[in-house]
């Protein structure tokens, strides 16, 4: 079939067949299809959607596309997670100590942040010596060896994705549903594991604004994950302000250290609770209440916390790093505090504009080639629904910069929505899928 009749059939709301798809998205990959073509597809599916079986083949050609990575040799039940990203978000510094401590494997490609989100491999190279460009032989041995490695993006994986979703961002198609799982789904499955915890954020901060959104997408993912043999959980949580107090990268992992420690924020403590038991089921526990009595005993015993230290040891951060963090973290030269000019209650923290705040400061990149200043940040100190007086302290802003921090000061305040209706906080998780 001439691809003019794939983009036809699709733009008539008929699905296409896994022949059509190959013939499309490999011929974009190999330069034949041409731009204008694909993206006139992306817009006919944007408007008609892919059906449960058109997504699995999309998805399946994206993973054969690259690379796929093997961890067969490991010994042990290996256990994946995806976040669909937010402000704040470092769950991930979390959860991964806590279920290898259980006695999982974890072993994970992770991305770094663009834009108003952070990622997790700047958290970590926030660590003096931290290293995250593992090759794959190093990955497979210190998974193994003690049960936790992350490192970043170094294969060619989903070589399609990369390119369709570069085409996506230039024609308004990043946000259907079926195009986001296919995506997310094909960089998951390239990667060996038994299980896959996806979390999937909903709010102001994400990018699903409304659950009946977040649900479908997790559907979708899960069926996916499903098909291909992976036990896959979904967690749908709240995105409507920043996850915990810190965002920035040394800040955020001071707060995971915390969290690790039983004294981390409380929003945040419960999400790590909830997806690290999720992860235990996914990863072959019967019973949630024994995964979450798991997680308990895991960070009151301290095991989680050593095997987080063992972890950041292993990939060349100092020895016993939890207990020294405060020696080798460079602290930001301005520390400057953000009161409010109104009394009443938080209605609303804007994350997305707090996130892009923190990327100014030098959190994160608006480019690809910006460089990161790891001691810079933001500690929120009211939430959605904490009553506030006029003065009080709202915000501390980490910065290197005094100008840089009194212009973004303004901007913070004005993340704040404050008035005298009073509101409650959102639920820190919707559902559990
Ligand atoms: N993240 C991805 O990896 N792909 C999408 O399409 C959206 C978010």
């Amino acid at each position: 079939m001439r691809i003019y009749d794939i983009i036809m059939k699709k733009r008539n709301g008929f699905p296409n067949t896994r022949e059509e798809l190959d013939s499309l998205i490999m011929g974009f990959v190999e330069g034949i299809v041409p731009d204008y073509q694909m993206a006139a597809w992306l817009m006919a599916v944007y408007f008609n959607h892919l059906n449960a079986e058109e997504r699995f083949h999309l998805t399946e050609i994206m993973i054969e596309s690259g690379d796929r990575i093997d961890l067969s040799s490991i010994k042990g039940r290996k256990i994946d997670k995806h976040s669909t990203g937010g402000v704040g978000d470092k769950v991930t510094l979390v959860v991964g100590p806590i279920v290898a401590a259980a006695g999982l494997v974890f072993a994970k490609l992770s991305g770094r942040g663009l834009g108003h989100t952070g990622g997790t491999i700047d958290k970590l190279e926030s660590i003096p010596g931290f290293v995250t460009s593992l090759d794959i032989e190093q990955f497979k041995r210190q998974a193994e060896r003690i049960g936790i490695a992350l490192a970043g993006q170094t294969a060619q994986v989903a070589v399609a994705d990369k390119k369709l979703y570069a085409l996506r961002d230039l024609t308004a198609t990043v946000d259907e549903i079926s195009l986001i799982a296919s995506s997310i789904m094909s960089k998951k499955l390239a990667v060996d594991s038994d299980g896959i915890l996806l979390d999937v954020k909903i709010g102001t901060g994400a990018f699903m604004k409304d659950l009946d959104g977040a649900k479908t997408l997790a559907r979708a993912m899960i069926d996916l994950g499903r098909k291909n043999g992976r036990a896959t959980k979904a967690v749908i949580s709240d995105m409507n302000q920043p996850l915990g107090v810190s965002v920035g990268n040394s800040l955020e992992v001071v707060e995971a250290i915390d969290t690790l420690k039983g004294r981390g924020p409380q929003d945040f403590s419960s999400l790590c609770r909830i997806i690290a038991g999720q992860m235990l089921v996914a990863g072959g526990m019967k019973s949630e209440a024994d995964a979450l009595r798991t997680v308990d005993r895991l960070i009151l015993s301290g095991e989680a916390l050593r095997k987080f230290d063992e972890f950041v040891y292993a990939q060349g951060g100092p020895e016993g790093f939890s207990a020294s963090y405060a020696v080798h973290f460079k602290e930001a030269e301005i520390v400057e505090e953000v009161r409010t000019s109104v009394s009443g209650y938080v209605q609303s923290v804007d994350a997305e504009s707090i996130g892009l705040i923190c990327m100014r400061l030098g959190a994160g990149r608006e480019r690809k080639e910006d460089v990161i200043d790891p001691s810079v940040g933001i500690r929120i100190l009211k939430r959605i629904g904490d009553r506030v007086e006029k003065d009080e302290v709202i915000a501390v802003i980490y910065a290197n910069d005094k100008r840089n921090a009194d212009n973004e000061a303004k901007k913070l305040v004005d993340s704040f929505v404050i008035s005298e209706q009073k509101t409650s906080p959102p639920p820190i998780v919707y559902e559990v899928i």
